[in-house]
């Protein structure tokens, strides 16, 4: 009686995972969660007090389904300057989180039959989108000690290519993509003329790379559509609050997909995205510099352990080789069940991440120590 579209798609196993560790925990286990891509911080007072004063003005009914205009400006005006990406409000639309902005573009560009290259390992979501259009997930090799950047790229494309996937900073290897890398990707797209699907999630969390948006690259303009979101830099997980800005012609089927499906993003959470990109920047700078700091204490501990882990220039995962103990499947059941430890095994983000652990750090300080110490005691006995 169900769809059979649905029927070969995982589930999340990054959700699969803080399951198990919720499980653990009703139980009364005291668990170290390093598995969900989420910051620990609470989200800003100032954009907290816009929503709240949204509410009171009593802004709680439907919206233009892109999103408010004074929104669709202030995100076109941070494009514009940030990323240098030329826009304007008419190609911005408000999407109900990240995710929902990039299965709108997976479903609009792509046919059955045709290719999107996603880079191995790449975060859990794309490849399911893909598959429910009926695509084929191409996935294209990165280069490990490049700190997991894309090579070769041109040996992956066929003429049935219609998208690539670029997400820089990376989830999960917290891999930034240098210009070269990005010069590459943008020069076969523009000479086969293929769409350049851009997440730019972890955008603000950079530590010493410049995070550059391959939509800024001459030629580009045309053939990227970017996607953003408040989840990350702003903490803002639970607020559900991204957005994309596609060409006109991919714009065009996105609408009619958003406005038959979610509508529009929440009305007050719309108040509170103007807030965040036009408010002090500070909460931003003081988060990534806490990430910063609980990024080395994990590295260093980790190499401490024998467990061989590039430092990342971006994001909040570090992707650690545990081949030593065993494949990322094995060490992440053993350090949950004996360390009371939950990391997601690198297998999930495809077949480069097996013998890998990604390791989420928005947690504190304290708790990652203790985790390496745990860690230590069940690693020793292997
Ligand atoms: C690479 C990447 N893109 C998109 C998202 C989705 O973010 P949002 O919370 O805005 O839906 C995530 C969340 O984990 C992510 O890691």
């Amino acid at each position: 009686m169900t769809a059979t579209r649905l029927q070969n798609i995982p589930e999340s196993a990054t959700i699969k995972m803080s399951n198990l560790a919720s499980e653990l925990k009703s139980q009364g286990y005291d668990v170290i969660s390093f598995s969900l891509g989420e910051p620990d911080f609470d989200t800003p007072e100032h954009i907290c007090d816009a929503a709240k004063a949204s509410l009171d003005r009593g802004e709680t009914h439907y919206t233009p389904s892109p999103g408010i205009p004074e929104l669709r400006e202030a995100i076109a005006e941070k494009l514009n300057q940030d990323n240098n990406i030329e826009t304007t409000k008419n190609n911005i639309i408000v999407t109900p989180g990240a995710k929902q902005a990039i299965f709108e573009v997976i479903l609009s560009v792509l046919n059955k039959g045709d290719e999107a290259v996603l880079f191995d390992p790449a975060w859990v979501s794309y490849d399911p989108a893909i598959m429910l259009t009926g695509a084929k997930t191409v996935w294209a090799a990165t280069k490990r000690d490049n700190g997991f950047s894309p090579v070769d790229v041109n040996d992956y494309i066929t003429p049935k290519t219609r998208l690539i996937v670029v997400n820089s900073p990376c989830n999960p290897t917290g891999s930034v993509y240098d210009k070269s890398t990005l010069k590459e990707i943008a020069d076969i797209a523009i000479d086969k003329n293929i769409m350049v699907l851009s997440d730019e999630i972890y955008e603000k969390i950079t530590y010493d790379r410049e995070h550059i948006s391959i939509g800024s690259m001459d030629g580009m303009q045309e053939l990227t559509i970017t996607v953003n979101g408040f989840s990350k830099a702003y903490a803002m997980t639970g607020w559900r609050l991204g957005y994309v800005n596609a060409p006109d012609d991919i714009y065009k089927p996105m609408m009619k997909l958003h406005s038959h499906s979610v509508s529009q993003a929440t009305s007050f959470v719309q108040y509170a995205g103007i807030a965040a990109l036009q408010g002090d920047q500070s909460c931003v700078t003081d988060m990534v510099r806490e990430f910063r700091v609980r990024r080395d204490v994990l590295v260093d501990g980790l190499d401490k352990l024998g467990i061989k882990c590039a430092r990342p220039d971006g994001a909040f995962y570090a992707f650690a080789d545990v081949s030593k103990y065993g494949t990322g499947e094995e060490v992440a059941g053993l350090l949950l069940n004996r360390a009371y430890v939950a990391a997601t095994p690198g297998g999930a983000f495809g077949d480069a991440g097996r013998d890998f652990l990604r390791i989420s750090y928005a947690t504190s300080q304290e708790r990652i120590r203790e985790a390496l110490e745990r860690m230590e005691k069940v690693l020793e006995l292997v």
